[in-house]
């Protein structure tokens, strides 16, 4: 296959869930560009939409979500175009995600070994590998990401290993499947700080060893820093800024970013209402305009019924704001 410089991009991506006959428009023209070996960073404040995203990249949205617009450009071919054979087969080799939550990532009732045999069988199905090979790639594998005694937790359940193990298991199996794409929703956030920091430290050194390109969800400011080339910052279902990791962080345009970076690290709660007065829009019923309007006090009269597109404010480093646009967004 050719290859693209850009492992994956997403257009103008839209996507609402319904719950009893309400539909709430979660994300609305989401834009994002994962240059190939890259690990990018998207940040924003619970609820923004972050996980709904990574879903849909990887095509296991739940069934309540429906996608309204968009492509999900993966290598060269869009993901939502794909026939199921397809989209299997982009699931098993192409990308793999560890889960916000431990426990969701892995199937309770198979053994590690089943799971683990079953996707890079299929990821290297060309080869023809035994079954004694494949369990040596997979011993490989959970080697590489520092897990001791692999044998046993190839013979192990999901429940019988903790919630660092099972990410790790999950980062092993994205390995041995030579995938390209890891998504990393919050990867160690529900475990203690120590794993975390191994599990980030881990997944820094993949990006640098094997050129994986990640894309890592994360609320913390120093994990962006560190981790991250570029970053995206999301708030209610739409992308406001993005570009260099340092540059974004260094020269916030977007009202929003400022205020975010003001109170990231701190970003683990349910709002960043100490930092800007209001909250999230409702879903159900979002402002027509910029979704931050109602928060924003740089807003223009332009802002409440039209939806800023990205401008270039330097290059790689781009903005979605009218008034930041317009030079009329600064910091004291
Ligand atoms: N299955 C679902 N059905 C209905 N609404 C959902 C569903 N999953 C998510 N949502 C809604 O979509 C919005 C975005 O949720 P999402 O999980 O994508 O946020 P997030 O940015 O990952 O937040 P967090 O930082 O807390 O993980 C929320 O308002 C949430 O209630
Ligand atoms: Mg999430």
């Amino acid at each position: 296959m050719e290859t693209v410089t850009n492992i994956l991009e997403v257009k103008d991506l839209s996507v609402s869930y319904t719950v009893a006959n309400v539909v709430t428009h979660v994300l609305k023209k989401v834009n994002l560009i994962v240059p190939r070996g890259k690990s990018i960073g998207l940040v924003g404040e619970s609820g923004c939409g972050k996980t709904t995203t990574m879903r849909a990249i990887l095509g296991v949205l739940p069934s309540n979500a429906n996608i309204e617009n968009g492509e999900i450009i993966f290598n060269g071919s869009d993901i939502l175009k794909m026939s199921s054979n397809e989209l299997q087969e982009f699931r098993q080799t192409g990308a793999g995600m560890i889960f916000q939550d431990p426990s969701s990532a892995l199937n309770p009732v198979f053994s590690i070994k089943e799971q683990f045999l079953t996707s890079i069988r299929y990821a290297h199905k060309e080869k023809n590998y035994s079954s004694k090979e494949l369990y040596e790639k997979a011993i490989e594998a959970l080697k590489a990401v520092s897990l001791a005694d692999p044998d046993r937790i190839m013979n192990s359940f999901p429940f019988q290993l903790s919630g660092g193990m099972r990410q790790r298991v999950c980062i092993a199996m994205t390995l041995a499947g030579e995938k390209e794409l890891l998504l990393a929703d919050e990867p160690g956030t529900a475990l203690d700080v120590t794993i975390q920091d191994q599990i980030l430290r881990l997944i820094k050194d993949l990006v640098d060893s094997h050129e994986l390109s990640v894309i890592m969800v994360t609320h913390s400011l120093g994990v962006i820093r560190q981790v991250t080339s570029e970053v995206n910052v999301m708030y209610a279902g739409s992308i406001v800024e993005g570009g260099d990791t340092v540059k974004v962080f260094e020269q916030p345009k977007h009202p929003y970013t400022m205020a975010l970076m003001d109170c990231l690290p701190k970003l683990t709660g349910t709002s960043i209402a100490e930092g800007i007065p209001g909250r999230i829009p409702d879903y159900d019923n979002p402002p027509v305009g910029c979704r931050f309007f109602p928060r924003c006090i740089y807003a223009l009269d332009q802002c409440r019924n039209e939806i800023p597109g990205q401008t270039l404010i330097e290059n790689g480093h781009w903005v979605a704001c009218f008034a930041a646009a317009e030079g009329k967004v600064w910091r004291n």
